[in-house]
């Protein structure tokens, strides 16, 4: 809680800077509250008219909102679009010699790639895609690196109506094959490796591992990018070389037209049982919000130089890498690499070498260039910068306050945005050139979008005490369903009590200006460095090994991650003899959990106990673990424990 302490205390207040607001898409807060009257006085009027100005319609729609099987919501629902249009033929006629994408390999070597280039990569793959039989609604994995190629692979699905399911490249080839077995996929595209920091990362085994664990009969090609040029193992019954699947391609493709609820995309996160949730997007509704967000939050202008640091394994790479921006007509910068690579002033280098005007990244990823390099900034010229953004976790004051002056110069407002992957776009985030800052604050909720804190009956409050983050009204770009789990989107979006609100999954509360603080998860969802982690999902990997018997994952507060993962384990056996041993031990059982899940699930912590605190029925107090992770002593009342003994075994358990 200490910083969500410090935070409440915060009173420095930034207002928007006068030369920002001139020129600021919305300029004033009287223009955003102008945008709020409007979405309340007629919300479907308003979405409708958003959607009419800013996509492009194949066939226009006459029904906005359909919620008669709430909360299974449509949008737009008989128009028809295709998203990969939106994004690159829209382009062409005014602009298409302006540069789209402006990648830079690990490296360093920089490829430039215009909007009409982009647009014949993407029609020359769609056909091969479709020359492998892949057509509309078919499931498509992508197992691949921050590449050209990644975001061809996205648009070429959105082009032809085949839905994809992006897999982050970090992890595992078990959670790989979980989500190709759960989307029942029947292509997977990757390439032999993946190149960070200097070393090359094999992909394709994974690939291989993961369609060998079974129940992949369905995947018909493997489509292999040739990145690094590694010896790669070949089933030529169907695996293809990427550049043979291109060559001879026509570079026209007809987009396939699609509905507005088409799928667009899945993308797995996790939840708070073991199995991760295929979050299923729309097309009209996601591009919308995509777009306006992009409009709003970034305040796009056609001479931006626009660059989001995330992965497209993660909702913010799908919303503003390979949507987003392209479908403002942007130019974006790609980093195949890593921030420390070859050193922690990589970031800085590169805005300064690419002029980037507006920069989208992680408070982890701030918090750990502040430590490797604080003052590297300062060799850089970062003059081009104008707008600052930061996403996946509460950022606290004092990297917010060094993001500002060191990154900024003073000059830029910062954008802190909350949103979810199942929110798909922004959802509460500053319009930098309407509202005043405050360190730690995700701030107002962007204009028509129902934010709100309730209790524990769904009643909104409106007191500082804080509650659960919820959404009242359905919008545009939110979760469709979860993929092949209709109950679980009702279970864990729409509780009863929630009264037909979208529960978030998160705490929060207003200030005084009505300004949000997000204060943490209200489940068992851990943020580690951005990225959302089951607890359950962890605690099955860890008992799936043969020595464990029983596991608890908890979170604890860490500098630069955010938080941290700290398991408690009992073993089959006895308990290990020595340190040396239990070292060894957790070793062992850190990089099981790097294989059964990914090398981000790694826990940073484990100890060993005979057993776990329970209460008489069973349970286990996670409470008591969480502060046992900590450190803390243990005041809370533990009368109701079965076995109190086991927390001074577990408090001073070697670790
Ligand atoms: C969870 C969503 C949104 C893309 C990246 C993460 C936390 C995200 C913020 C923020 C405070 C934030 C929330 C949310 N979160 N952004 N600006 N301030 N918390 O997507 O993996 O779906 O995780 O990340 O807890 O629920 P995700």
């Amino acid at each position: 809680m200490s910083d969500i302490e410090s935070s409440l205390h915060e009173t420095r207040v930034f207002n928007p800077p006068v030369a920002f607001s001139k020129h600021a898409n919305i300029p004033s807060m009287a223009a955003y509250n102008a945008m709020c009257a409007a979405a309340e006085q007629d919300y479907a009027g308003y979405w409708a008219k958003l959607a009419r100005d800013m996509v492009q319609w194949h066939k226009p729609f006459s029904k906005v909102l359909d919620e008669s099987n709430a909360p299974f919501y449509k949008w737009f629902e008989d128009g028809e679009l295709n998203v990969s249009y939106n994004c690159l033929d829209k382009h062409l006629a005014t602009q298409a010699n302006k540069t789209a994408l402006i990648f830079e390999a690990d490296d360093g070597k920089v490829t430039k790639v215009t909007y009409q280039e982009l647009h014949t990569r993407v029609c020359q793959f769609a056909n091969g895609l479709k020359a492998r039989g892949i057509k509309q609604g078919d499931r498509v994995i992508i197992y691949m690196p921050m590449s050209i190629e990644a975001v061809v692979a996205m648009q070429s699905c959105a082009r032809i109506g085949a839905i994809h399911s992006v897999v982050f490249g970090g992890f595992s080839s078990k959670s790989l094959h979980e989500r190709i077995t759960d989307a029942h996929a029947v292509a997977v595209i990757t390439a032999d490796a993946q190149m960070r920091g200097g070393k090359v990362m094999p992909l394709k085994p994974a690939v291989d591992e993961a369609l060998s664990f079974g129940a992949c009969e369905r995947v018909h090609s493997v489509i292999v990018y040739q990145r690094a040029g590694c010896d790669t193992a070949w089933d030529a019954k169907n695996n293809i070389w990427w550049h043979d699947l291109v060559a001879g391609q026509s570079n026209t493709c007809e987009p396939t037209w699609v509905g507005a609820e088409h799928p667009l995309f899945i993308l797995y996160t996790s939840g708070s049982t073991g199995k991760p949730k295929g979050v299923q997007h729309s097309s009209g509704g996601y591009l919308l919000g995509a777009m306006t967000s992009m409009q709003w939050v970034f305040d796009y202008k056609a001479t931006d130089i626009f660059w989001c640091t995330a992965d497209v394994g993660w909702i913010t790479g799908h919303s503003y890498v390979a949507y987003g921006p392209l479908a403002m007509g942007g130019t974006q910068v790609i980093f195949e690499g890593v921030p420390t690579y070859p050193d922690a002033g990589r970031f800085w280098k590169m805005i300064q070498d690419h002029k980037v005007t507006t920069f989208y990244t992680a408070p982890t990823a701030i918090r750990s260039l502040i430590k490797l390099g604080g003052d590297l900034p300062k060799q850089y010229d970062l003059s081009s910068l104008r707008l600052l953004g930061s996403v996946g976790e509460p950022i606290n004051p004092e990297a917010w306050m060094w993001y500002y002056n060191t990154v900024g110069g003073a000059r830029c407002p910062i954008v802190d945005t909350w949103w979810q992957t199942e929110t798909g776009c922004h959802m509460i985030a500053p319009l930098p050139g309407a509202m005043p800052l405050k360190p730690g604050t995700c701030t107002l909720p962007l204009p028509g979008i129902m934010a709100a804190i309730a209790n524990e009956a769904g009643d909104l409050v409106n007191d500082t005490h804080g509650g659960f983050l919820v959404i009242t009204h359905p919008f545009p770009s939110q979760i469709r369903t979860i993929w092949n789990d209709p109950e679980r989107y009702k279970s864990s979006y729409f509780p009863a009590e929630m009264q037909g609100a979208y529960l978030a999954g998160d705490s929060a509360r207003r200030d005084e200006d009505g300004y949000f603080w997000i204060m943490g998860r209200i489940d068992d969802v851990l943020n580690v460095s951005g990225h959302r982690l089951g607890t359950m999902e962890i605690e099955s990997a860890l008992v799936a090994n043969p020595l464990v018997a029983e596991a608890a994952v908890v979170g604890k507060p860490h500098d630069i991650k955010g938080e941290a993962v700290v398991a408690f384990v009992v073993l089959k056996g006895a308990l290990p003899t020595d340190a040396a041993k239990a070292r060894e031990l957790a070793d062992m059982l850190r990089n099981w959990v790097g294989k059964e899940i990914g090398p981000i699930a790694k826990p940073d912590e484990i100890r060993f106990g005979e057993n776990l605190p329970k209460t008489r029925s069973g349970k286990i107090m996670r409470r008591l673990l969480r502060g046992l992770a900590k450190g803390e002593e243990i005041t809370q009342d533990i009368s109701t424990l079965e076995n109190p003994a086991i927390l001074e075994q577990l408090k001073n358990a070697v670790r």
